[in-house]
């Protein structure tokens, strides 16, 4: 990779993770939107997913706490009521254009109950096609289920190594890579449980990334937090959540990476804020690596949830998305505080 390649990834990197803004996933692949809209009671059309990333897009004042949008494929293809096509409405904010490129998780053969990441096939060509299209940064999830004897080292090695190889393209490309392993909240286990398999996968990840000779400043760790499953017996707090997210980050993420953003990953809206409050609180710029919000649900689901009561109601469903962007901006710097949410509400 020449120096100017290298510099070019960096700089994606920094502006992603610029001090006070964080990361917007709209990246709900048709089917996941879908289920998404049927909870809210919205008929899912091209149509109506259009308009509703359309309303996050364009909400006022959330371009000041947004670096980036994750979008899907078709998302990417479409453009606002003026015409103007949403990458090159979020470039002529200042905000970087990304696309989800894998096609998500399928059955791991030999593996009951885990998944494996798919497409890694045609890639480099679609790529190529995105960074045209002015994408320049990527997204790729794999799923991790904790469960009596899972996960398996089979599933996190498969997965690591798609990763792996998805990142080296991606950066072949000129585009960052978010790597994003999630261990999934689902079950009763308890948050020492998730630190264990949280690290033990962090530690195969990189060392594929390692061994596919992917540049670590030119790309991005999306991680879930350390946390209790949600069926847990008792549940660990804000603190606690905190502590044992920011250790196992700094015990299994190497200095030289880009930077961390956090998945919301079911959790609330308010819960995510706190949580990301906490680890800034505790850590501070102290990390060597930026961290912030890459949020799907914790960004969206007020604003989701008004849309869907009213469909006319999108100043009001746009205030609620800004809102929440501000709220985690500010959680962003370790400046969130529990009753900002009563003064605005
Ligand atoms: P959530 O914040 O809803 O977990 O979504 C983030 C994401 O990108 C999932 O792939």
């Amino acid at each position: 990779m020449t120096h100017k390649h290298a510099q070019a990834l960096i700089q994606t990197v920094q502006t992603l993770t610029e001090p006070g803004k964080g990361i917007l996933a709209l990246d709900e692949s048709n089917a996941t939107c879908t289920t998404r809209f049927q909870a809210v009671g919205v008929p899912s059309t091209p149509e109506t997913r259009r308009l509703y990333r359309e309303l996050l897009m364009t909400a006022p004042g959330s371009e000041r706490h947004i670096s980036g949008a994750i979008l899907y494929d078709e998302t990417l293809r479409q453009a606002t009521s003026e015409g103007v096509p949403f990458p090159e409405f979020l470039s002529s904010r200042g905000q970087v254009p990304g696309i989800k490129v894998d096609t998500g998780a399928k059955d791991l053969a030999n593996a009951p109950g885990e998944k494996v990441t798919e497409g890694l096939d045609g890639l480099r060509d679609r790529l190529a096609e995105y960074h045209g299209m002015g994408a320049r940064f990527a997204k790729w999830r794999a799923v991790i289920t904790i469960g009596d004897e899972l996960p398996s080292q089979l599933c996190c090695e498969a997965n690591a190594h798609a990763m792996a190889r998805y990142a080296a393209l991606c950066q072949e490309a000129g585009i960052v890579p978010i790597i994003e392993p999630e261990v999934l909240i689902d079950g009763a286990h308890d948050i020492d449980r998730c630190e264990a398999v949280t690290e033990h996968n962090l530690r195969i990840v990189f060392r594929e990334l390692q061994l596919h000779r992917v540049l670590l400043e030119g790309a991005i760790l999306k991680t879930s937090m350390v946390i209790s499953g949600l069926r847990a017996a008792t549940r660990a707090g804000v603190q606690e959540v905190a502590e044992r997210t920011v250790h196992t980050l700094q015990r299994s993420v190497p200095a030289a990476l880009g930077g961390v953003v956090f998945l919301s990953g079911g959790q609330g809206a308010v819960e995510a804020t706190r949580h990301l409050n906490g680890m800034q609180q505790l850590a501070g710029n102290r990390t060597p690596w930026p961290m912030t919000f890459s949020y799907a649900r914790a960004l969206q689901q007020p604003a989701l949830e008004i849309w869907g009561a009213n469909q006319e109601s999108v100043v009001e469903a746009q205030q609620a998305f800004a809102f929440r962007a501000h709220m985690n901006a500010l959680a962003s710097r370790g400046e969130y505080r529990d009753t900002m949410e009563k003064e605005v509400a």
